[in-house]
């Protein structure tokens, strides 16, 4: 695992954006792993800032994203179908059909869910998945004892997550217990993993990703088994490192040729 840790959300957000740019140039026809929630916006933001600056080309691009929620249609302004079309999709020349959320809406979830990892088999897999973290250390919506072996599947939230996602629903009575979300198996099957986390909100989930030992407790925690993961940070998603001095120790002497 690969610790960075920025001055700020911004500058790490940045980074990340580059890293992903750079996949996207050098394998246009790449497969992205997208998620949503207010920690990757300011990297979305870089992204249509380099599709519209530098010309940065979208068009051979495929997305899956992480999770949506059960119950709702794509056009429910809490949907996360509507957040990546207004917040991404709009901006950028992808295909639309090559952008694929799970189906909210769906009558048959176990269908959508088998339908929705067969579609990723087609295009040959994730090479770079995004993620954010929940406090409680969930990545997609894999909520705490989530097996790490799990797929594609429907979920039950917890608590806290419906209460720091109340926002879009006017109050956590009316959030969706119910969600769809790649599972912690499926995640893990990506070539290369981007977790940002920002926020003295994340410090705890950060730790116990990091430095704690790998458990369904928390999910993210399933990131010390995977060969290509960087972590991007602020210092308040930092704050409870133990090791945050060695992280940047190893950032700022790491050679050119590994450099973003
Ligand atoms: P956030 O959500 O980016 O809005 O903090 C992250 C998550 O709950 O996975």
């Amino acid at each position: 695992m690969e610790v960075i840790i920025l001055e700020s959300a911004q500058a790490a957000s940045e980074l990340a954006a580059r890293l992903v740019a750079r996949r996207v140039r050098e394998l246009p026809e790449c497969t992205l792993g997208l998620a949503t929630g207010g920690t990757p916006k300011a990297l979305y933001a870089e992204l249509i800032r380099m599709h519209h600056d530098e010309g940065l080309d979208f068009k051979r691009v495929t997305t899956f994203n992480l999770d949506e929620y059960l119950g709702i249609p794509g056009d429910h302004p809490g949907s996360y179908r509507r957040e990546m079309q207004k917040g991404l999709f709009d901006h950028l020349n992808i295909p639309s059909d090559r952008t694929h959320l799970l189906d909210g809406s769906t009558h048959d979830p176990i269908a959508e869910c088998a339908a929705f990892e067969n579609r990723i088999q087609r295009a040959g897999g994730i090479d770079l998945q995004l993620l954010g973290i929940g406090g409680d250390g969930h990545i997609g919506f894999n909520e705490p004892t989530s097996s790490l072996a799990s797929r594609t599947r429907i979920k039950t939230l917890t608590r806290e997550t419906r209460m720091s996602h109340a926002g879009h629903f006017g109050g956590e009575a009316n959030v969706p217990p119910h969600v769809l979300t790649m599972g912690i198996g499926t995640i893990l099957e990506a070539e290369e993993q981007v977790l940002l986390a920002f926020g003295e909100s994340k410090a705890d989930a950060i730790a116990a990703t990091v430095e704690g030992p790998v458990t369904a407790y928390v999910p993210a925690s399933c990131l010390q088994m995977h060969k290509n993961v960087r972590i991007f940070l602020d210092e308040g998603a930092a704050s409870k490192l133990k090791r945050a001095r060695y992280y940047r120790e190893t950032f700022a002497g790491k050679p050119d040729w590994q450099r973003v």
